[in-house]
């Protein structure tokens, strides 16, 4: 499959999603992630997505080490965010900060985990409705002039923060910068970045849209039927998508997806990241693995070329079988100003 523009890089579509190699979704194991990253490097993977806050710096340090002994460092772009403020004494609690200290702050800390620079930085998430994302772009303006970071994104912002972040920042920059990306959750299941303005004021301003959880967070890989398939303290267990009920009817539109994919051929998780990459050349994917035989799956979908009429059958399927629960609590969404 052809390139696509991530900022100033031209990229493979799909890259590679970390998290899951540090927390969240069950156990951890170091040397079965470092496998899954040097055959992601074999097979051309060339974008690796990676926050500060996935594993408390743990992810960043895995990453970093791995790409600086493959001696295809400066081959792949390393994709970090700043600004969720946890707390180690309890791993529910969050909170956000993007003022212009934190910002500079995480940079220099992130920087010194990954050993490395930093070719895309996001702010992870948004505090209120981004009524001082100009603060933050100030900070972020002059970690680019210092040659810190390469290139800027913003993960699960709504549609007016990307036009006055984009804006800020092509001002603060003289026209040489603006947002190179915007990260959001998008997937069969996941498609409100379509009705919310995010979608087309990516389009509109040139701006990539990575999208994570293109798998749903595994549900589209048919094998979670059951909250009993989530480890104890799986993070998933807290999503409204995965109750107890939830889950039993979104497997059910799991189930289908697989049937259209044996049709063709497929799996079920090589039609669902072949469907994202079908929704316009700005967007790219970064479905989370932490197994070989999951990476070279997931990889092979960048190259599935999807017909109009598969396309259409998949639309139908999820207007028959709409995606039961939210894909985060109430309360989490408002937080980071996505309810409106
Ligand atoms: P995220 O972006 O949050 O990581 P995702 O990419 O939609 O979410 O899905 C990641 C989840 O799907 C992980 O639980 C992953 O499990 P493994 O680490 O065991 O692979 C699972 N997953 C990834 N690729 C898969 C595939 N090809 N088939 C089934 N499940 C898969």
């Amino acid at each position: 499959m052809l390139k696509r523009k991530l900022g100033l890089f031209e990229i493979n579509p799909l890259g590679l999603g970390c998290m899951g190699m540090s927390e969240f979704y069950g156990s951890v194991d170091d040397e079965r992630s470092e496998r899954v990253l040097h055959r992601a490097l074999e097979l051309s993977v060339d974008h690796f997505d990676t926050a500060d806050m996935y594993g408390y710096g743990h992810n960043e340090t895995l990453l970093g080490r791995v790409l600086n002994a493959s001696g295809r460092r400066n081959c792949v772009v390393i994709a970090t965010k700043c600004g969720i403020v946890r707390d180690r004494t309890d791993p529910t609690r969050r909170g956000i900060d993007n003022s212009p200290a934190y910002i500079r702050e995480s940079c220099a800390r992130s920087t010194d985990r990954l050993k490395t620079h930093i070719d895309l930085f996001y702010l992870h998430r948004i505090t209120g409705y981004g009524e001082r994302i100009e603060e933050s772009m100030s900070a972020i303006a002059d970690l680019l002039a210092a040659g810190a970071i390469a290139g800027v994104g913003l993960s699960e912002a709504n549609a007016a923060t990307i036009g006055r972040a984009h804006r800020e920042l092509l001002r603060l920059s003289h026209g040489r910068h603006g947002l190179s990306a915007v990260q959001t959750q998008y997937s069969l299941m996941s498609r409100d970045i379509e009705r919310n303005g995010v979608l087309a004021i990516c389009r509109e301003l040139g701006i990539a849209v990575v999208a994570y959880s293109p798998i749903g967070r595994g549900l589209l890989g048919g094998a979670l039927r059951s909250t009993d398939d989530l480890d104890e303290k799986d993070f998933r267990r807290t999503l409204p998508r995965f109750s107890k009920e939830a889950i039993v009817a979104n497997s059910r539109f799991a189930t289908s997806l697989d049937n259209v994919a044996q049709r063709l051929g497929l799996s079920a998780s090589e039609l669902a990241i072949a469907w994202v990459l079908h929704q316009g050349q700005n967007v790219l994917a970064i479905p989370g693995t932490t197994q070989l035989k999951n990476l070279e799956r997931n990889v092979a979908a960048r190259d599935i070329a999807l017909t109009a009429d598969t396309l259409q059958t998949l639309d139908a399927l999820v207007q028959q079988t709409p995606t039961q629960g939210a894909r985060y609590p109430t309360e989490v969404m408002s937080a980071y100003g996505l309810n409106r």
